[in-house]
Formats: structure tokens, sequence, C-alpha cells
């Protein structure tokens, strides 16, 4: 019964983990990729725990005062189509460096590529083309997602962009995220010895009949086992022989009320 309860939980635990993930898939999905492949949807939803957040880095020197919003596949800053938000301080003035519906995924074993494209154009260089924001996105296992940087922005050549840098355990190797073979074996046997512990006392006492220390299922074996370790114990570790405490010896103990029957109308029986 007890084994069974375990398994009813570990069922329900299971349920809600798959229902979890799946409600989190359609996360990425206003972030549009062209071709939709999937393998670059895949790479994408490593980065599902990064959804539904504003993360900023601000680059600021002498000549230039730049605030710059990222989020993943949503409204960043709250700016509709924007995946990366540049905000000039200086000129009170924004600029959509990347849009999410065009987005590109590239992933490694502990790295991602994030590219937006589609951003606002440039007006003189990079031959008017658009903005573009490249985020990459390391493996770092202290944290979710953390300290969003500006790298550099490219606009010498004909490809110009952005490139931001964000450390993410999202996009780390996947092995300590879900749960390995030896802790399913330590709770399956968790409740083996549960279910034993619960289930040998309910029958030594219900069954059985038996009062106090015997309601212990194999209580004289356990005791035994017991005994030996101690015994050996002794044996083993102790350097001299024990002393007697005889000080106390010719006090008799008054004999005290039979510890059986004390917790006789816990249950009834
Ligand atoms: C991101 O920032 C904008 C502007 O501050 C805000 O309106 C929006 O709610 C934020 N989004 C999230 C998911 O925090
Ligand atoms: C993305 O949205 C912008 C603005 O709404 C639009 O100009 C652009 O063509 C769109 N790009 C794609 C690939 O759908």
């Amino acid at each position: 019964m007890k084994v069974q309860s375990c398994l009813g939980v570990s069922l329900i635990l299971l349920l809600f983990l798959c229902g979890f993930v799946a409600s989190a898939e359609d996360g990425t999905q206003k972030c549009k990729l062209s071709p939709e492949t999937k393998s670059e949807r895949q790479v994408l939803d490593r980065l599902i725990p990064l959804l539904h957040k504003n993360f900023t880095a601000v680059k600021k020197d002498d000549k230039e005062n730049y605030k710059y919003v990222f989020q993943l596949c949503g409204d960043a800053g709250g700016v509709p189509g924007a995946g990366v938000v540049q905000y000039d301080e200086q000129k009170k003035s924004q600029m959509i460096v990347g849009r999410y519906n065009s987005t590109k995924a590239i992933g490694g074993s502990d790295w991602v590529m994030l590219i937006y494209e589609s951003g606002d154009k440039y007006k003189t260089h990079c031959n008017g083309g658009n903005r573009q924001a490249t985020i990459m996105i390391s493996c770092q296992t202290s944290t979710v997602a953390d300290s969003l940087e500006v790298m550099l922005e490219d606009r010498e050549g004909d490809d110009c962009y952005y490139l931001f840098e964000m450390d993410s355990s999202a996009v780390c190797p996947v092995n300590n995220s879900k749960l390995s073979a030896g802790s399913i074996l330590l709770i399956v046997g968790f409740c083996l010895v549960s279910a034993y512990l619960i289930g040998g006392f309910l029958y030594q006492r219900l069954i059985v009949g038996a009062k106090g220390m015997d309601q212990i299922p194999h209580y004289a074996f356990w005791a035994e086992i017991g005994n030996l370790s101690a015994d050996g114990c002794d044996f083993v570790c102790r350097s001299k022989p024990r002393e007697e405490p005889n000080e106390y010896r010719g006090v008799a103990s008054e004999p005290e009320e039979e510890p059986e029957e004390r917790d006789d109308h816990l249950l009834p029986m």
C-alpha cells in the first residue's frame, strides 16, 4: 500500500514536470525562424529559462550614453516587435537593433548564439542596411541569466552588427537538471525501506500482537546486528580495556511499571 502511494506521488510529480515543460515549450514560438527547422527551434528552446525578462546593458563614455534592453522572443523594453532596443540617453531617442520576427539560433555544447535581424535601418553606415543584434550566451552554472554586456558595434563593413554577451546556466550541457539514475535508486530504496518499516510495524502490532520494541519488524535480527557491530567496533576501536563502573553497583533500581503496556491506548485492538 505504501509502495502504491510512493508510486502515485512519483507519477503525479512526473506529470507535473511534464506539464510544466510542455507549457513552457510554446514560449519561444513568438520568435520567427526562417526557415523554421526543428534543430534550430531546439537550440532556441534551450533558452526557455530566459523568457519574459528584460535584460539591460549600459554603454557609457564621454561621447555616448546608450542603454540596451534585450528580451527573448518578447517585446524588449515593451517596444512592439523588438528583440533588442537601444536607448540614446542623450538624444532621448530609441532604435530597434533587432526584431524577434527574424531570429536565428546557433548552438554548441555550452553556448548559444542568438541573432535578431531586421532592425531599424542605418542612415549612412553599412549601405543603409538593417541593424542586427548578435547575443552570445555562454554556460555559467552559477546563474540562470546574468550580466548582459555590450561588446561592440561593428559598422565598418557591409554586414554590420551589435555584439552582446551573456552568462546563463540554461545553455550548459544537460546532465544535472534531470533526475539521475542514482537519485531514482535512492528514492526507490527509501520507498522500499519505509514500506518495510511501516508494513512490518503494522503486521507485528495488529496481526502478531507484539508490544513495545517487538513491534519493530525482525527486531531480534536487527538487535543482533546492532550488538555484533557494537562488539566489533568495541574490539577494533578501543585502545585500552573498558573500566567497569562499580560505584553504583549497590543501589538496586526500583522495578518500573511494565513499559510494554503504556502505548496500548494509542491503537484500538
Ligand atoms: C520590460 O520592460 C518594459 C518597459 O520597462 C515593461 O513595460 C515590460 O513589462 C517589461 N517586461 C517584462 C517581462 O518584465
Ligand atoms: C518583421 O517585422 C517588421 C516590422 O513589423 C517588418 O518590417 C519585417 O518585414 C518583418 N520581418 C519578417 C522576416 O517577417
